[in-house]
């Protein structure tokens, strides 16, 4: 059983950051002071648009069948920092949260303290009755493994469509929990993302805001790669294979990031709620962006969080 993440007071620490963030650069007169917004363009995978309307979901397990199914496209990608941005709307936020682990290497205090914190913490901010941590990644430099590398193409966690599954039931099973007979649930599930090691001068993270997202465009797709987490069997459908989505390209998305992200501070986005007239999710995807020659390697960890709120 995963372990249940109790109804605590949010840590002080998860305060969210009330500065600007922004670059100011000295100033050049008496009470002058410049803003530098670091917003930019980069290349990202886009899945083809012909997969729209296709009756059988696109498939991919590895950079190959990614590239098959994809192409690149320049896309505008604004720099976020100290704009009005939350949970339920544009579906992502960025706070600060000072880890205690000192490393995350090992699988065991990743699970046994980061999960703690950060069940806490996520509970704090979207006062959620009951969380559940699913899991995390640690992505590095190293490219080997398909999910252990940046995430390289446009993509949700999770499938947005609404298919009938029945959330609940998932939900029990996959982690073990009793919900009760008498209590109605709703859930939503959060990704959190953080530097670690050094500040994220490399291929930082981008998110979709959720209020330029069309549900027409997001198509559901099957990723069949590394930790693929299949339904139950059903006829005709893949047994090594998790339905997820990606949105095909529209010029009204609009992607954002927070530039040179410390490790002292965290994204939150959303990946699925079954709420209503709630943000339902924010695609998101690494991008490259220029650095210094001496810049270190972007690395960082994301954790899965599920929230259930009775209603
Ligand atoms: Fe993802």
């Amino acid at each position: 059983m995963l372990p249940q993440i109790e109804r605590r007071v949010s840590s002080p620490r998860c305060e969210p950051v009330r500065s600007s963030g922004r670059i100011r650069l000295a100033a050049f007169g008496r009470g002058a002071e410049k803003i530098v917004s670091r917003s930019t363009s980069a290349e990202v995978r886009y899945l083809n648009k012909e997969w729209k309307g296709r009756p059988e979901p696109p498939r991919i397990g590895d950079a190959e069948s990614r590239r098959a199914v994809t192409h690149k496209r320049r896309v505008a990608i604004d720099d976020v920092r100290g704009q009005a941005l939350d949970l339920d709307t544009s579906g992502f936020i960025l706070t600060r949260h000072e880890s205690t682990l000192p490393s995350f290497r090992k699988r065991e205090d990743v699970v046994g303290i980061y999960y703690e914190e950060i069940g806490r913490f996520v509970r704090g901010l979207s006062g959620a009755d009951r969380v559940f941590v699913e899991g995390h990644t640690v992505r590095t430099e190293d490219a080997r493994g398909f999910n252990a590398a940046y995430a390289r193409y446009v993509h949700c966690d999770y499938s947005l469509a609404d298919n009938g599954a029945d959330r609940r039931d998932i939900v029990e099973r996959r982690y073990d929990q009793d919900l009760g007979s008498g209590t109605r649930w709703e859930f939503a599930w959060y990704n959190t993302w953080q530097p670690i090691d050094f500040p994220a001068h490399r291929n930082p993270l981008a998110v979709i805001d959720a209020r330029t997202l069309d549900r027409d465009d997001v198509v559901d797709y099957w990723y069949a790669g590394p930790r693929a987490r299949p339904l139950p069997a059903r006829p005709g459908k893949p047994t090594d294979a998790s339905l997820s989505s990606m949105p095909v390209f529209n010029p009204r998305q609009r992607f954002c990031y927070f530039p040179q992200m410390r490790t002292d501070e965290i994204m939150v986005f959303k990946q699925l709620d079954t709420r209503p007239d709630r943000a339902p999710g924010c695609p998101h995807t690494s991008f490259d962006i220029d650095a210094p020659p001496d810049a270190p390697p972007r690395r960082s960890i994301e954790v899965r969080v599920v929230c259930a709120f009775a209603c």
